[in-house]
């Protein structure tokens, strides 16, 4: 912002960060993010922060139970919405469910999971792998490199969000930061390094980098791995000629 000249920097310069210490925060909920998210959307009341409070109780069982109920809750907005063009499916399929014999509603929702799990595969397989990729590639991906070389590490890995679970420990969702001290260049590192061992890369393997940004994993395994050979796709001229640069 101060770099383009914003006229709230020096506002911003003045304020203080606070680090919201709520009751009902969680240390060990990884799932149930969205769903805290929401609950805080919905009752935000721009109260004072010492009254910042969310009908949650502290992260127990008790909370899990409640996280439940919010997430059929939620489910049900979201379904009954006028923008799901399957809201008339949804609202037969219940009322046929409503007259089913409660045996057989039983038995029912024992098998839900797996009857979801065939119905979102077949799914996928009639739905477009992506879509709007112009207006992704025009907003993000073919943004000048300086500005990504102004914003991300040395390795130029894309997708930094922080995340603090416990005092010590910051995971980022693509990077990562071992401790408070860690650097972004070090966090990504860290993370590139959980790739490899994710995907058990070993020197010499074939790697195809599927949607590769500027080349942050590609580069790092042509560097680590010197008998490894690895092709990067992506659709963007931006990244592709930085990704040529870096190879010299
Ligand atoms: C979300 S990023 C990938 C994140 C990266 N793999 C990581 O782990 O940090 C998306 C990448 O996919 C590429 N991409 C998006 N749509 C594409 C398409 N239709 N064809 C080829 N590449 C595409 C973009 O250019 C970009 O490099």
């Amino acid at each position: 912002m101060e770099t383009i000249g914003h006229p709230n920097v020096s506002m911003l310069k003045m304020c203080t960060p606070i680090r919201l210490e709520m009751p009902w925060r969680t240390l060990h909920n990884y799932v149930d993010c969205g769903v805290l998210v929401m609950r805080h959307m919905e009752t935000y009341k721009c109260n004072p922060i010492k009254d910042r409070s969310c009908g949650l109780l502290e992260e127990a069982d008790d909370q899990k139970q409640q996280l439940i109920d919010l997430r059929v809750k939620y489910l049900v907005k979201i379904l009954m919405t006028e923008i799901n063009t399957q809201k008339d499916v949804v609202v037969a399929d219940v009322d046929q469910f409503a007259k089913v014999p409660d045996k057989e509603k039983e038995a029912l929702k024992k098998s839900s999971f797996a009857r979801i799990t065939t119905r979102v595969k077949a799914s996928l397989k009639e739905t477009p792998i992506t879509v709007k990729t112009e207006d992704t590639k025009s907003q993000h991906y073919e943004l000048p490199t300086s500005f990504f070389n102004f914003v991300l590490g040395k390795n130029f890995k894309y997708r930094q969000f922080i995340f603090q679970t416990f005092p010590s420990l910051y995971i980022v969702f693509c990077c990562h930061f071992h401790d408070k001290l860690s650097t972004l260049d070090d966090a990504e590192e860290a993370m590139l390094q959980i790739y490899c061992e994710k995907s058990q890369v070993q020197d010499g393997h074939n790697v195809l980098d599927v949607g590769c940004d500027w080349g942050s994993l590609t580069l790092y395994i042509a560097q680590k791995y010197s008998n490894c050979k690895v092709t990067g796709i992506c659709n963007s001229v931006t990244q592709k000629a930085h990704i040529e640069e870096q190879c010299g």
